[in-house]
């Protein structure tokens, strides 16, 4: 008997993302069920070949439902995830609603999947943010081997990271530079179109936005509370993919050659770094793929025990949709939990 797999948000970019990678991966689902709100009631979405229907969230009945994959925003996490669970449904949230609570396991299958061992306290298990899960798949295995003192970093994040609405306006707004009509600004504070924005999420009293925050206090729960990490966070006119340019001193000495070899055998990573034109990976290249990629990893000169990395990733997959499915791979694997008896 498989899992009864419910996704919230289905009709999204993340949701959408998930779908696709659970057919992909093979998860063992006897059952796949696409809610949104009742605005996509009725809209059908694909699994694989097979076509659903979206069914609207309110009053689902989530008590033969084994896993839900939830991604439908903070707001509505907040509101439904506690009833979903006490439900009986373990639910993996890609939001920020559960993150910070700390009867709420962290998850990056990668770096700490035994984290994951306390989730029944609240049967939900958070997802990182989309720039902190590439970061961290990258960190771990240099920190094991060198002891990472500080990371400072500087992202550049794809329009998909804020939803389709956000990726709808880049689009709305290059055709309009073209035919030259008005640009308007809905999504993000200032034009996206062949612009970049330093602001992401909101501002904070100390001139930090949420984002850097996030990233912050994530690397921490993941990783570990001793890292020090600053980050600034960029939007950029790109559809899919975040890339990022890390700082990263060490307690221990650490070669870049050194880097590159312990990377090529880390878990997610794939290493493309040849120097010469275009021996790196950009964002276009790695949209629709689920490794991280590390590329431009260089000594830096600055610093003790310093070293410099671009670090790129699809932030829909890696940053959100993959790493659900995968936390989900972990609960079934390791038998944390089992398929619940369906009515007849
Ligand atoms: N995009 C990323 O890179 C990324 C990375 C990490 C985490 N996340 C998180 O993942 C979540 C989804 O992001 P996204 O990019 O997929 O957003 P999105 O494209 O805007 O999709 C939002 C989804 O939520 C559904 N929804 C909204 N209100 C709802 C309600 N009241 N009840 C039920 N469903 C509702 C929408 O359904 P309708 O179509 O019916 O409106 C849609 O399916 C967010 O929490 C986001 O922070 C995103």
């Amino acid at each position: 008997m498989g899992y009864k797999v419910a996704i919230v948000g289905a009709t999204g970019n993340v949701g959408r993302e998930m779908l696709s990678i659970l057919d992909e991966r093979g998860f063992p689902a006897d059952e796949v069920v696409a809610l949104a709100s009742r605005r996509s009631q009725g809209t059908e979405v694909s699994y694989g070949d097979t076509v659903l229907k979206v069914k609207t969230l309110d009053n689902y009945d989530f008590s033969d439902t084994d896993i839900c994959l939830m991604s439908a925003g903070g707001s509505v996490s907040k509101e439904w995830s506690p009833k979903i669970a006490a439900e009986g449904c373990v639910v993996i949230d890609n939001s920020s609603a559960w993150r910070y609570d700390a009867d709420v396991p962290l998850i990056v299958p990668e770096v700490n999947a035994d984290a994951i061992a306390s989730f029944r306290k609240r049967n939900i298990i958070a997802n990182p943010n989309c720039s902190t899960a590439q970061l961290v798949v990258a960190l771990k295995p240099l920190h094991d081997r060198a002891r990472i003192k500080r990371v400072v970093v500087s992202t550049y994040q794809s329009v998909s990271g804020a939803g389709k609405e956000a990726a709808d306006e880049l689009f709305t707004q290059t055709r309009a530079v073209f035919v030259t009509d008005p640009l308007e600004n809905k999504k993000f504070p200032k034009r996206i179109a062949f612009n970049v924005i330093p602001q992401i999420d909101v501002f904070q009293d100390d001139g930090f936005t949420r984002e850097e925050w996030k990233m912050v206090v994530e690397t921490k729960k993941i990783l570990d509370p001793k890292i020090k990490l600053v980050a600034t966070c960029v939007r950029v006119p790109v559809f899919v993919s975040h890339a990022e340019a890390v700082a990263i001193e060490f307690e221990n000495p650490i070669t870049a050659d050194e880097a590159r070899d312990i990377l090529r055998e880390a878990p997610g990573c794939l290493v493309i770094d040849k120097r010469e034109p275009g021996g790196y990976i950009t964002p276009y290249e790695a949209a629709g793929e689920d490794a991280t990629y590390i590329s431009r990893i260089r000594e830096d000169p600055t610093v003790d025990n310093g070293l410099m990395l671009w670090v790129v990733s699809d932030n829909l997959r890696k940053g959100a949709a993959l790493n659900a499915v995968q936390i989900a791979e972990v609960l079934v694997n390791r038998r944390l939990i089992q398929p619940k008896q369906k009515a007849a």
